[in-house]
């Protein structure tokens, strides 16, 4: 990264944190345009917390449970204003961003989602729910897709794919495993890397 500045990354998280740390693993790598300035939990008993002190990121919860989607964004928003995030990264997050929200932050949200979207995706589809739907159907080759977030779940333009086999003797569980890491910690580094050096280029 030649003596650009870089681009300030906000990872949004609410789970076991795998893809968070791909991207944590990936600095100084294949991240080399974006710094990693906070971790966003909607859960406080999210493992990806543990990740992010164990890396010395910054990190803060903003619980999703109780609140109305506005009080939630506000507190969101809030966070990512205090630390100066000028993109953010979704990576195992589970909750809804509203339309409003989503406005605000053109082409600068991007989302891992474990299938070759448009396949498996939308509203129902996440987590292990959706390697059984691609199980259900018979595909042979499943994987993941990084796409840019706006108000359609998992409707934004895609940015990454990457194809994975499905086996015969799969389950939920081994083909979950396959796809992230096959493909979801390769492509979310490589597509956090891509725009945040076009976010860096446009600044200067
Ligand atoms: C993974 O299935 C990922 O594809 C989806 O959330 C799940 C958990 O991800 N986005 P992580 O381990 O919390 O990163």
């Amino acid at each position: 990264m030649l003596n650009m500045e870089k681009t300030k990354i906000a990872v949004l998280v609410s789970g076991g944190g795998t893809n968070l740390q791909a991207l944590i693993d990936a600095r100084g790598k294949v991240l080399q345009s974006g710094e990693i300035v906070l971790v966003v939990s909607t859960r406080s008993d999210a493992y990806a917390l543990q990740r992010a002190a164990a890396a010395g990121i910054p990190a803060v919860t903003v619980e999703r449970k109780g609140k109305t989607q506005q009080e939630f964004e506000r507190g969101l928003t809030e966070a990512l204003s205090a630390a100066g995030a000028e993109m953010l990264v979704l990576a195992g997050f589970m909750s809804i961003l509203s339309a409003d929200f989503t406005s605000r932050w053109p082409e600068r949200i991007i989302n891992i989602h474990p299938s070759l979207i448009p396949s498996f995706c939308g509203k129902g589809f996440y987590g292990l729910h959706v390697h059984e739907a691609a199980l259900a159907y018979g595909v042979k080759v499943t994987g993941a897709t990084v796409h840019y977030v706006n108000e359609v779940p998992d409707g934004g333009k895609i940015i990454l794919q990457k194809a994975v086999e499905v086996l015969p003797d799969d389950t939920p569980e081994t083909l979950q495993r396959r796809v992230m890491e096959q493909a979801e910690w390769v492509l979310l580094p490589r597509a956090a890397e891509m725009t945040a050096r076009a976010l860096a280029e446009k600044r200067n």
